[in-house]
């Protein structure tokens, strides 16, 4: 990006070196310096003026944005740019309810998205992207939902209703192979963050990771435990675990040396966020007291302060479920805490096309 350090390199030159070519043209030394000055006012003017005048800096911030999106990569940074769009269902007896909303999405029409060309996969797209792939989804009911999202977009109708009654029995694990195209995916009940360390360490003394993991808790930690500074500790020792498992841990963001196997493989990580939480719609008495907004903040500041977070230099890249769910708004949920299949459906497409930048692939 053109950043104002540059600009005021380049300032500095024009300053330097326009009056010494002047000089070159046997300029007196006063003379030198009265333009050395001048110049120096009218850029400094120049600068301060520039955001008064929306032409200028639409014209500066457009050429910035077309840069950034030259690295794909910063792409990563406006995957959550999505806007859903809740329509009431229209019936013929103008019964209403809270189910009858019609939910869709899509990534918001700004210029970067657009340049980005992030886009909803196909069955067919999803499948070669994950031809022979082993994802694990390891979490609370949000991951179990991401989990269904996910099959729902690689099997067709027939599959999806014969593994549906399976994978939501409630508190257990799943795991399925899609014979067609080699894909393994498990989902691992794990509602606590001890949980997904002891999952790691399991990775870790089999020798064998998957290439896709999203993961997340603190739903259940903040019901059940409610205890944010014991939330904080478990989330450092998870990072720990984390860093351990990965051959490559400094280096993240690359793709490790492809050698053929995949547990050379850097694994692609990903943190399932918690959703919004609406606390008047929580459907217990419970959870409105302990599911509060000061517990949610706190709940946050542990994870940023974790460093779990590849923003905050950890290792796994934020799927900000409170992001979509926020977007989505209120009539995308029942309970104030699980979301309408789009939010979810949203994120598994996050995942699939952050692996496409992070493999540096295009369809
Ligand atoms: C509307 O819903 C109510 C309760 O859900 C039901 O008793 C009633 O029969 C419905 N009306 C029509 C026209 O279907
Ligand atoms: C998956 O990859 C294998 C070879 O690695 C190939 O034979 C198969 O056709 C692929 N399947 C799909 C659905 O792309
Ligand atoms: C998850 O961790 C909790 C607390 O450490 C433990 O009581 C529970 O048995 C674990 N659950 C699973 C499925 O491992
Ligand atoms: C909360 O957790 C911390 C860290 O595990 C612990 O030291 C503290 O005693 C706990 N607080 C309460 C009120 O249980």
């Amino acid at each position: 990006m053109l950043g104002a350090v540059q600009l005021g390199i380049l300032a500095a030159c024009i300053v330097l070196f326009v009056p010494m070519g002047m000089a070159g043209w046997h300029l007196s030394r006063n003379k030198v310096l009265f333009f050395s000055g001048a110049l120096f006012i009218t850029l400094a003017v120049g600068v301060h003026l520039t955001p008064y005048f929306p032409s200028i800096s639409d014209f500066v911030s457009s050429f910035s944005s077309s840069v950034v999106v030259e690295t794909r990569d910063s792409c990563i940074s406006f995957l959550h740019d999505i806007v859903f769009d809740v329509k009431p269902v229209e019936s013929w007896n103008s019964n209403i309810s809270s189910s009858d909303y019609e939910v869709s999405w899509g990534w918001a029409k700004s210029s970067p998205v657009i340049a980005c060309e992030f886009q909803k996969l196909g069955r067919s797209d999803a499948s070669d992207l994950l031809n022979g792939s082993w994802v694990v989804v390891a979490g609370d009911s949000q991951a179990r939902f991401v989990a269904l999202s996910l099959l729902n977009l690689v099997l067709d109708s027939d599959g999806l209703e014969s593994v549906k009654d399976d994978l939501f029995k409630r508190h257990s694990d799943y795991r399925m192979v899609i014979a067609e195209i080699g894909m393994k995916l498990d989902f691992i009940w794990a509602p606590y963050a001890t949980n997904l360390t002891d999952l790691m360490m399991e990775f870790k003394r089999k020798r064998n990771y998957p290439d896709v993991l999203v993961m997340g808790s603190g739903l259940w930690h903040m019901l059940h435990v409610t205890n944010a500074s014991d939330y904080g500790v478990s989330l450092q020792r998870l990072r720990s675990a984390v860093l351990s498992l990965v051959p490559i841990s400094s280096q993240f963001d690359m793709d490790g040396p492809v050698t053929g196997s995949v547990s050379i493989r850097s694994p692609h990580l990903f943190w399932l966020g918690m959703p919004m939480l609406i606390n008047s719609m929580l459907n217990t008495e419970e959870k409105r007291e302990k599911m509060s907004s000061a517990a949610r903040n706190a709940y946050d500041r542990e994870i940023s302060d974790s460093k779990l977070l590849r923003q905050f230099g950890g290792p796994l890249l934020l799927l900000d479920i409170q992001s979509l769910s926020r977007n989505c708004g209120s009539w995308c949920t029942v309970d104030g805490m699980h979301y309408d299949g789009a939010v979810y459906e949203a994120a598994v497409h996050i995942v699939l096309n952050a692996l496409l930048i992070e493999s540096h692939q295009k369809l």
